[in-house]
């Protein structure tokens, strides 16, 4: 069965902070989850790279089965997302 989110190892370090060290988590289809920590955690980051506008410095992501960097039209297809700082424009086509 298809996962929703399948996330390895997932790193990410802007200049010299660690945000992400290894995060590494399966989200079956029909879950819902979600994503709590402190300010600093690392969620806003890890929602980043999912939906494409932060490169991750390791590990891979996939949303239903598309690596969102390698098949990242097909994962980001599969997403909506309601930000709470970002413009939407640039998750419609032109
Ligand atoms: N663009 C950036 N440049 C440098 N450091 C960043 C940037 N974005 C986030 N960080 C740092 O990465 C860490 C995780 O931040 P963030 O993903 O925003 O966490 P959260 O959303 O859980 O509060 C924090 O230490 C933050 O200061
Ligand atoms: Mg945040």
């Amino acid at each position: 069965m298809t996962k929703t989110l399948e996330v390895d190892g997932l790193r990410k370090r802007y200049a010299d902070v660690d945000a992400l060290e290894g995060v590494s988590l399966t989200v079956p289809e029909g879950a819902f989850f979600w994503l709590l920590g402190p300010n600093g955690a690392g969620k806003t980051t890890f929602i980043n790279i999912l939906v494409g506008l932060v490169r991750a410095s390791g590990g891979s992501t996939r949303v239903f089965g598309h690596d969102v960097e390698d098949d990242y039209r097909r994962a980001r297809d599969r997403i909506g997302l309601a930000p709470q700082e970002f413009n939407v424009d640039r998750f419609f086509d032109p």
